[in-house]
């Protein structure tokens, strides 16, 4: 395979313009916004015109799939393509940052916040499997300060966590109300939340996590979702089957960069 011709399926369109937005925080500036035309060897980068490469590759539309030239598109994002001829992989790093330790690191440096959900049914076995995570999580003290609501309901799910679909389940985490001396009980709520989140992608799914609807279920909802007496809703999941194409263009908000963020004491 011709470096420069490595195309991936990008999603059927019916327009011959496909645009992508994306925004990274990097200091290598890359591109904001990058459009390529079917047909049309060069694309546009941040408003300027460049060839996608020298060989006068363009956007295809092939048996109803839109193919673009992956290279020219990860490069521009300030990514990186690498093409291995004896094993015929094609490996494309963010921003030069390899993580490949097939652990939680690179689980971490995938996630994201699922935005197109389908209409799919979450299996209880996996509930089940994400719902040990959050109650493996640490606590102060190993209080254990929180209690899972599983909403499957349809109608409910869909009115306590906005974007999911029928299929999709929610995860109502609470916390107790109880003061306690030391116990700071959302902070472990949120611990159990963060572990019900990547359980659930790395069981592949999406996940959301939500605390828009905490107050007007803490209000109006208590009794509906048999929260517990003494316990407080602090936060919900959303887990359900992802649209992975649409996640994977429109997914992962840009983060702040270390040099932003951190300050080092030797
Ligand atoms: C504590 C917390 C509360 C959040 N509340 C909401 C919410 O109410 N509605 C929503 O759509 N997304 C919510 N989110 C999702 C965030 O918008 C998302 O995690 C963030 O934009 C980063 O996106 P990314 O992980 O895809 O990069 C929440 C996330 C967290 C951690």
């Amino acid at each position: 395979m011709k470096r420069n011709l490595l195309f991936v399926f990008a999603g059927v369109l019916a327009c011959a313009i496909f645009m992508m937005a994306f925004t990274f925080a990097d200091d290598k500036s890359p591109a904001g916004v990058i459009t390529l035309q079917i047909g049309n060897p060069t694309m546009t980068v941040d408003g300027v015109e460049q060839p996608i490469d020298g060989d006068g590759t363009s956007p295809v539309i092939q048996g109803g799939r839109t193919l673009l030239p992956i290279r020219a598109v990860i490069e521009a994002m300030g990514g990186a393509v690498e093409w291995d001829e004896a094993t015929q992989t094609v490996t494309l790093t963010q921003k030069s940052e390899v993580v490949k330790n097939g652990g939680v690191t690179e689980q971490i440096a995938n996630s994201y916040s699922a935005r197109a959900f389908m209409e799919k049914e979450v299996s209880g076995s996996d509930i089940e499997t994400i719902l040990k995570s959050g109650a493996k999580a640490p606590s102060a003290r190993n209080t254990q300060p929180w209690h899972f609501t599983v909403v499957t309901n349809e109608a409910l799910v869909t009115a306590i966590a906005r974007g999911t679909l029928p299929g999709c389940a929610a995860i109502v985490v609470s916390g107790k109300t109880e003061e306690m001396v030391g116990i700071n009980v959302d902070f472990d709520a949120a611990l159990a939340t963060q572990n019900m989140y990547m359980t659930a992608q790395d069981l592949g799914l999406g996940a959301r996590i939500y605390t828009g609807p905490v107050q007007d279920i803490n209000e109006n909802k208590r009794e509906e979702l048999a929260i517990p007496e003494g316990y407080d809703v602090i936060s919900v999941i959303a887990v359900g089957y992802v649209e992975n194409i649409a996640d994977a263009i429109s997914g992962a908000s840009p983060r702040n960069s270390l040099d932003d963020i951190v300050n080092y004491v030797e």
